[in-house]
């Protein structure tokens, strides 16, 4: 047996997404190309920026000598530094390059954070649903995940939160814009989690950390402004990625912020540094450090991402689905009719259509639709969902 115990069970029940991916596959093979609707994966179809080529082609005809080495496990400083000036832009808060890690996306970013801050057994709570990957995070790391409940509008659930607090709980994990529902926390929400933490920390003599895992901070809808969580907790740390604003997946990298409110600032950046080292990590791609160096404060075009939420928010809930408006992100989890999101998941699939089933989320009973993907794929799934929908009386 290849596996251990552990990493199959993993793979018999994380692999949801994957799955769908596969049955993708094969149902291409089958019907052809145009006639599948993959709506599984969050992996963005538009192109980065102009800027981002700009600077690439920019780069690669007056390469600066040494610019593939070895450089410091942070990052380079002008890097740091121009991510710094973007997050004091956006939060007046005078951040420096002293509190910024630059990482191989936030999957990086997480890991180093948990491997940081954790000792083995120490519980990280996060909000069902949820991002599947933070389970496996927080087991790499030594941690034990501990699931907490949605409300309203899946808005974290504060009296479950405190009832799941015990002596061992090292950090809470939120995602906002969140994958998959689309919420955005408030700044009312983020202050009374701030409160709660704050209390629970002095109470147990260590710091419950609060880590915010945010590659959508940028995709948000109608105006909306980003609610961020420094001012409401000291002991807090962002986690970033541009693999969605600048939509580059592909090319891993991002970086962590630390609260410069946060006293132990420059200890929890140093263990940052090295463990982005130790977990093989090293340090972010260089080429890509000079690249978004140029490019901190732009995004995509958010609008595209606006147009099609409102076009298969609207169509389904014209068909009857139930479906919470998100606030941002690229994804909408509306619930499954008939309740049951396995069996509509493979309702869905007879008419070509893939989507993710809400227990891949740790939320049973809704299922999630990825719709940054081209249009025509959206508007090619719309008889699949009628069909599905009225094999179920909606
Ligand atoms: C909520 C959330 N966190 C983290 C990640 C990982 O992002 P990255 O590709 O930057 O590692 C994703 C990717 O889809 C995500 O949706």
């Amino acid at each position: 047996m290849a596996l251990s115990e552990k990493v199959k069970r993993f793979v018999e029940e994380g692999g949801w997404i994957r799955r769908m991916f596969e049955a993708g596959i094969t149902l291409k093979q089958q019907y052809g190309e145009d006639k599948v609707f993959d709506l599984s994966l969050g992996n963005p179809v538009v192109e980065p920026p102009p800027q981002f080529k700009e600077e690439l082609r920019r780069l690669a005809q007056s390469p600066a000598k040494g610019m593939h080495r070895y450089m410091p496990n942070a990052g380079y400083a002008e890097t740091r530094e121009a991510v710094a000036a973007g997050i004091r832009a956006e939060t007046g808060i005078p951040f420096t390059r002293g509190d910024i890690v630059m990482t191989a996306g936030a999957a990086a970013g997480l890991n180093v954070t948990l491997k940081t801050i954790l000792d083995p057994g120490d519980e990280v709570i996060f909000f069902a649903p949820y991002f599947v990957e933070y389970t496996y995070y927080t087991d790499n790391q030594g941690g034990v995940p501990i699931v907490a409940p949605t409300g309203e509008g899946f808005q974290p659930d504060l009296g479950a939160l405190e009832g799941l607090i015990t002596p061992r709980t090292r950090a809470l994990l939120i995602n906002s814009p969140n994958n998959p529902s689309g919420a955005v926390y408030s700044a009312e929400t983020l202050g009374a989690l701030g409160t709660l933490l704050r209390r629970k920390s002095q109470e147990q003599g260590r710091e419950i950390f609060l880590i915010s895992d945010e590659p959508y901070r940028r995709i948000i809808y109608d105006g909306l402004t980003y609610p961020q969580v420094f001012p409401h907790y000291e002991a807090s740390i962002v986690v970033h990625s541009h693999a969605k604003d600048l939509a580059l997946p592909g090319e891993r990298i991002g970086y962590m912020a630390v609260n410069p409110a946060y006293e132990a600032r420059a200890e929890l950046v140093d263990g940052l540094t090295f463990c982005n080292r130790i977990l093989g990590i090293v340090n972010a791609p260089a080429l890509m450090q000079h690249v978004v160096r140029a490019l901190q404060g732009i995004s995509v075009d958010v609008a595209e991402y606006q147009r099609k939420r409102d076009f298969m928010h609207g169509r389904l809930t014209e068909l009857g689905y139930s479906c919470f408006k998100p606030q941002g992100a690229f994804y909408l989890f509306p619930a499954a009719p008939g309740g049951d999101d396995l069996a509509f998941v493979d309702e869905l699939q007879r008419y070509n259509v893939l989507t993710v089933p809400g227990r891949g989320f740790g939320s049973e009973g809704y299922f999630r639709i990825s719709y940054c993907v081209e249009d025509r794929v959206l508007e090619g799934s719309l008889d699949g969902f009628r069909e599905a929908a009225r094999g179920l009386r909606l």
